[in-house]
């Protein structure tokens, strides 16, 4: 039997099962998720017909297009933006070509390099967490046709500035090389390089809706670029590839920017309450821009992460990665949600 030799060297951890019986701080999703009544006027609208009939993205899209200020043209709907990495690099990333992403950074595009054959080059953080940009800009050449720039990244939760990204465009575009800028945690982190999609025409914008928008269970991102690019990304696209469910939830959303706006205010409240008593008991923390902070505990992370769950039912994530061992990520929500956390943290955190 063949076996794409790809998929056959390409080894996969997917996340742990049950998750809904522990608090979870682990996965940067709303720790609490959207407010009741909003979901329960939502789920009213699901009927037998509408489960019965295929999903239909395009009145999503045409809303999604005018909230971002873009047109529906520029805008392709995914199963999550997991999809769209998996889209946008079988597309435009060429076989044997390389892919240039920061490191560490979010797991799927080396994955995803992986299954497709493409060689993954991973530009590293400096020791002390800082970034050179000029390591991406020069680890683009000729071979290189995708890279991709978190902002803020996942999981070290810095930014890059526009001047930064605009370099990286330019030295890509000079190559013919395409630009991801993965803007999945934008609203926590309100700067976007959405303009540069109408400047140059080797760029693309993902959003998700599983962070701010907090449906990470419904799965629904959006790839946002030049209708030259999005004209060949949705070619590759399963016919069905985002749900009615998804879809109907990212609709209500956006006809409700009070939920937004309220999500946003929360979550910045929660975290620099949970920054607040950190600094009040002199934990060092880093990162911050997404909703997500790395806390040094005085204790090992790997013990705390064991404890805090088998004592507390409560999940936070751990890296092996050498630059990020010392610390433990926690997903930051409501002020509610962080003083949840915070008491079970410092009760675990002995040593
Ligand atoms: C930077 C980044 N991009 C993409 C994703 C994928 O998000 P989803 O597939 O839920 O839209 C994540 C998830 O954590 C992420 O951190």
């Amino acid at each position: 039997m063949y076996i794409n030799p790809h998929f056959a060297a390409t080894e996969r951890v997917f996340p742990e099962q049950g998750r809904y019986a522990y608090s979870r701080y682990d996965m940067n999703e709303n720790p609490e998720g959207l407010p009741e009544d909003f979901v329960e006027s939502v789920k009213n609208k699901i009927t037998p017909e509408f489960l019965a009939t295929y999903p239909e993205p395009g009145r999503f899209a045409e809303k999604y297009a005018r909230f971002v200020g873009v047109e529906p043209a520029n805008i392709m709907t995914t199963n999550g933006s997991d999809m769209a990495i998996r889209y946008l690099l079988e597309t435009f990333g060429e076989p044997g070509s390389d892919v240039v992403t920061v490191a560490p950074s979010f797991e799927m595009y080396r994955i995803n390099c992986s299954l497709l054959g493409l060689n993954h080059v991973p530009v590293s953080y400096n020791d002390d967490l800082s970034f050179d940009t000029q390591k991406i800009v020069e680890a683009i050449h000729s071979g290189v046709s995708v890279v991709s720039v978190l902002n803020p990244n996942n999981p070290i939760g810095n930014v890059f500035s526009a001047d930064e990204v605009e370099t990286i465009i330019r030295k890509a575009n000079s190559v013919g090389a395409l630009v991801i800028l993965d803007e999945a945690y934008h609203y926590f982190h309100d700067v976007t390089f959405l303009p540069f999609i109408k400047k140059y025409d080797n760029v693309v914008v993902l959003r998700t809706f599983s962070k701010c928008f907090s449906i990470a269970g419904c799965r629904l991102g959006v790839i946002i670029g030049p209708e030259s690019i999005m004209r060949m990304a949705v070619r590759g696209r399963l016919t069905f590839d985002v749900n009615s469910i998804a879809l109907l939830f990212g609709e209500a959303l956006l006809d409700a920017p009070h939920i937004l706006e309220r999500l946003i205010a929360m979550e910045k409240e929660g975290k620099a309450y949970l920054i607040s008593e950190l600094e009040e008991k002199g934990y060092s923390y880093m990162g911050g821009a997404g909703n997500y902070i790395f806390i040094q505990p005085k204790t090992s992370p790997k013990e705390l992460e064991q404890r805090l769950k088998d004592e507390h039912k409560m999940l936070v994530k751990t890296f092996g990665h050498p630059l990020l061992s010392k610390y433990v990520r926690v997903s930051t929500g409501s002020v509610t949600s962080m003083d949840f956390f915070l008491k079970a943290f410092f009760a675990a955190d002995i040593f």
